[in-house]
């Protein structure tokens, strides 16, 4: 069985390992959504890992939901981007950019004319999101039209192609912690009565749309998708996850992709439902240790493991798991905010 230190393919890649970056927003981008110029340093210092994804990036203006976070909409966005991709591929590195719509949980304050968010339903987030301002509470957003969903879909590949021409090996389709896609697949978010609500082939079917739009754009070999079911994260619930889920893993199936990779992040375990029905190759994340996901691989129960915490302050992970180097851990003041501070300047072990 493979260690972490073998080789894989994941579509059209070769990865040299499977320790994979896990996508983080660490809020480094100017206001306009291009990340700052040590955005480039900060992932080329983790080029060593088998694959990096990167933080989620919006795909179109109206799915910006935090400050500071970056965009692969415009001109600016994709020369800035281009940036990160030449200096992750001069130290021999593989990144895919994570693309999502965060529906509801954007405020009017970055949105085009501070119009509403929008979502499968007129439901509100419960809670706050922080502005420069001080924290503000989430707004009711405003339910699309069925006309408007597919357009929406084709944000994602419109994103996509971006992300290529910025030099991204692939993209991540970000279908997890209770963005866009999510709230269309919770049927405590997603009340609707049309193609998009109700049964969960329904629920299911803004998500396979964006798959079909993005692997049509791009390629199903340099596309990837995230899941994270009943994640105790923007209020989600899934109810039905344990008939969702499975429901997926056959629908993905037959589509090619580079990779699904699963984060378990709630109340229901992803990894033994997605091994059982999916037989591409499967990522399995969140909360894993060298010994843990070593063990993973071992059991024939993943095809790489996805690190997020441990490479915020540990830029050389793969070689301190490879040599048993202690882990440093992230100071959390910097994490969102604190310009090249506790993110460029964590040091490899020496
Ligand atoms: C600072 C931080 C930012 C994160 N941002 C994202 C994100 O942009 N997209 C995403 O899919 N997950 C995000 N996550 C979740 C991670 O990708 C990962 O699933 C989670 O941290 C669990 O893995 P870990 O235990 O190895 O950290 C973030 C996690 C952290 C710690």
């Amino acid at each position: 069985m493979p260690t972490l230190f073998d080789p894989v393919r994941l579509g059209a890649l070769d990865l040299p390992n499977r320790i994979i970056m896990a996508p983080m927003t660490r809020s480094r981008a100017l206001p306009d959504g291009v990340p700052q110029p040590y955005v480039a340093d900060y992932y080329a210092q983790r080029a060593s890992a088998g694959l990096i994804l990167s933080e989620a990036i919006y795909v179109s203006h109206m799915a910006k939901g935090y400050v500071r976070t970056p965009g692969l909409v415009t001109p600016d966005h994709i020369a800035g981007w281009r940036k990160v991709t030449d200096a992750v591929h001069a130290k021999g590195g593989l990144i895919f950019a994570q693309l999502y719509h965060t529906g509801r949980v954007a405020l009017p304050d970055w949105l085009p004319g501070a119009a509403a968010p929008v979502a499968p339903s007129a439901l509100k987030l419960n809670g706050q999101n922080k502005t420069d301002d001080g924290p503000k509470d989430y707004v009711t957003p405003r339910a699309l039209e069925t006309g408007e969903v597919s357009g929406v879909a084709g944000e994602f590949a419109t994103a996509a192609r971006n992300a290529r021409s910025a030099g991204f090996d692939g993209v991540e389709i970000h279908a997890a912690s209770g963005y866009l896609i999510q709230q269309f697949l919770d049927p405590t978010i997603n009340t609707r009565t049309d193609a998009y609500g109700g049964s969960i082939e329904n629920r299911a079917r803004f998500l396979l749309e964006v798959v079909a739009q993005v692997s049509a754009t791009i390629g199903a070999d340099r596309t990837g998708i995230k899941l994270s079911p009943r994640i105790k994260f923007n209020d989600v619930q899934e109810p039905d996850a344990e008939a969702m889920y499975p429901y997926l893993a056959k629908a993905l199936d037959g589509c090619g992709l580079a990779y699904v990779h699963g984060a378990k992040q709630g109340g229901y375990d992803i990894h033994p439902a997605f091994r059982a029905a999916y037989k591409g190759m499967y990522l399995a994340g969140a909360g894993f240790t060298a010994e843990t996901g070593g063990e993973m691989l071992n059991w024939g129960s993943a095809n790489a493991i996805v690190f997020g915490k441990p490479f915020l302050a540990n830029p050389d992970l793969v070689r301190r798991f490879r040599e048993g180097l202690s882990l440093a851990d992230a100071d959390p003041k910097t994490i969102y905010w604190g310009g090249e501070q506790g993110f460029v300047d964590y040091p490899a072990a020496s």
